[in-house]
């Protein structure tokens, strides 16, 4: 079993990548009918890095995980560069309930940040190239049942990065607002939220508070409507894996 968590699909892509060649299922984190696997003979979780950690959104479910000591757990994190701290969070939560993480890889993909600095995450495609590599001697290792887990602890940066006065000042920059002069109220926002964090009301989306800075509705918004940094997001900017539909992240 893969459980994963995505906003613009890469997680979700390589989940299903890896179940392919694993005979897996995959399940979304967030919309798990259960958080009880302990039956599973192999769980992996499959989520992107934030601000050098773990999203808020997996770091909330793992505590409900139901894990068996007995399953080979594996962590795979689809990243644009660095998974930072992400891997060793989630290793040392799922620790404390006396799972042992038998094998972590992060992969590079393209970075659905840059939009937030004002970049195309579309340039950075040229990653597709050396991830389907890296992907498919993770598939072999986990396969294998090696148990190596591949992490740095980015102490540093992932430390400053969960100080409250930075995250004061980072959170804001990329928590999503709508532009109601743009908006059409057409709701596609609201569908692929993971957290369930946008409803319609007077034929607008709202934001409300629980995102978890996927930038879904950012980037699968038809009309540019969601704007991050009060900036508008151009449509050549906006980015999500491109096997992954609007359909599959409902
Ligand atoms: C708010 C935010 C912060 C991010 N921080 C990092 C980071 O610290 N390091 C990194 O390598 N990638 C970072 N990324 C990029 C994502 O980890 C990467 O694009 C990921 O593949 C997105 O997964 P998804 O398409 O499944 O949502 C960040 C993305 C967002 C939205």
């Amino acid at each position: 079993m893969i459980l994963y968590f995505s906003g613009t699909g890469n997680s979700l892509a390589i989940s299903r990548q890896l179940a392919e060649r694993l005979d897996e299922q995959v399940m979304p984190l967030n919309r798990a009918v259960t958080l009880d696997v302990s039956h599973e003979r192999r769980v992996g979780l499959v989520f992107p890095c934030y601000w050098f950690n773990a999203p808020r959104a997996v770091t909330e479910l793992v505590p409900r995980l139901r894990l068996s000591e007995e399953s080979y757990v594996f962590i795979v994190i689809p990243c644009g560069a660095q998974a930072g701290n992400a891997i060793w969070t989630v290793r040392r939560m799922l620790a404390a309930k006396g799972i042992d993480v038998a094998y972590s890889h992060k992969i590079r993909v393209p970075d659905n940040s840059a939009v937030g600095f004002g970049r195309n995450p579309n340039e950075q495609v040229w990653k597709f190239d050396c991830y389907a590599g890296r992907l498919k001697r993770i598939a072999a290792d986990i396969a294998a049942g090696v148990r190596r887990c591949h992490y740095a602890w980015w102490g540093a940066a992932g430390a400053l990065c969960a100080l409250p006065t930075v995250q004061r000042r980072t959170l804001p920059m990329f928590t999503p607002a709508v532009d109601t002069d743009k908006c059409v109220g057409c709701g596609l926002c609201a569908q692929v939220c993971p957290q369930g964090n946008i409803t319609l009301a007077d034929g607008k989306a709202r934001c409300g508070g629980n995102c978890t800075q996927c930038l879904a509705c950012v980037h699968f918004c038809s009309h540019q409507a969601v704007v991050i940094n009060s900036k508008p997001t151009p449509k050549a900017h906006q980015y999500h894996h491109p096997k992954v539909t609007v359909g599959d992240m409902r």
